[in-house]
C-alpha cells in the first residue's frame, strides 16, 4: 500500500471513531494534508474556524502566515505535510486539555510513523510536548533534537507570531534555517545525542532531553 494509502486509511478510521472527545455536530475532521513522502512535516496544535470549515490545516490566519514563511525559504506548501495533534477544533479555540491530547495521540504517531520524515517542525508549545515533554518554548525554539531518524526542531506558533513582534522576529530566524538544516540532515542525524539533564522538582527527578548541540 502507497504512503498516501496508509494515510487515508488513518483518516478513515478518525471519521468513524466514535469515541473521539471532541467529535461534536458541525464540527468536521481536519487530517493532515500535503505529501504523503514530505521530507518535512509541520505540526499544530489543533484546527480553527476556518481550518474546521475548510477541512484543512492552518488555512486561517496562522496558515497564511505560515504560506509566507515556506515562501521566503522556497519550500512549497504542496511539498511538506502539515497536521495538528488534535483533529477536531475545541469549543471556542480554548487548550486542548490532556485527555484529549491523549485521545488523538496515537493517530499523529502512526502518521510520523507512516511519512517518517527528516525534520518535524513542531509550531507551538502542544506538539513541542509531545516529543519533548520537559521543554519550554521559550527557552528551547530553534534547538534541533533528535528522535530516532527524524530531527525535531521547535518553532513558535504562527498564531503566537501574529500576537507579538518579538515572536514574529524569533519564528523568522528560526524558519529562515529550515533549508540549512534539511541540507545537514545526514551528518546531523548520526550525532551522538547528549546525556539527558536530570532535574529535582517537587513532583520528584525529570529526565530532560538535550538538544543536540
Ligand atoms: N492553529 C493550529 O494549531 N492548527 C491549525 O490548523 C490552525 C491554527
Amino acid at each position: 500500500m502507497s504512503k498516501a494509502a496508509e494515510l487515508e486509511k488513518i483518516k478513515a478510521e478518525m471519521e468513524t471513531n466514535a469515541s473521539l472527545p471532541l467529535r461534536a455536530e458541525g464540527i468536521n475532521l481536519v487530517f493532515g494534508v500535503g505529501s504523503a513522502e514530505a521530507e518535512l512535516v509541520f505540526i499544530g496544535e489543533a484546527p480553527g474556524f476556518h481550518e474546521n470549515k475548510h477541512m484543512e490545516p492552518f488555512v486561517g490566519r496562522a496558515g497564511q502566515l505560515l504560506n509566507k514563511l515556506l515562501e521566503r525559504v522556497k519550500i512549497p506548501r504542496a511539498q511538506v505535510y502539515i497536521t495538528n495533534i488534535v483533529k477536531h477544533r475545541p469549543p471556542g479555540n480554548r487548550d486542548p486539555e490532556p485527555d484529549e491530547l491523549s485521545a488523538y495521540k496515537p493517530y499523529l504517531t502512526r502518521e510520523l510513523h507512516i511519512i517518517k520524515p527528516k525534520i518535524v517542525a513542531t509550531l507551538g508549545r502542544f506538539s513541542m510536548n509531545y516529543f519533548l515533554p520537559y521543554a519550554k518554548i521559550s527557552t528551547d525554539h530553534g534547538k534541533i533534537y533528535k528522535m530516532n531518524q527524524t530531527l525535531i526542531y521547535p518553532l513558535y506558533h504562527p498564531a503566537a507570531a501574529l500576537r507579538s513582534t518579538t515572536v514574529l522576529g524569533e519564528l523568522e530566524k528560526d524558519f529562515l534555517k529550515i533549508p540549512a538544516i534539511l541540507k545537514k540532515y545526514d551528518s546531523l542525524i548520526t550525532k551522538v545525542e547528549r546525556p539527558k539533564e536530570i532535574i529535582e522538582t517537587k513532583k520528584g527527578t525529570i529526565e530532560k532531553q538535550q538538544p543536540l548541540f
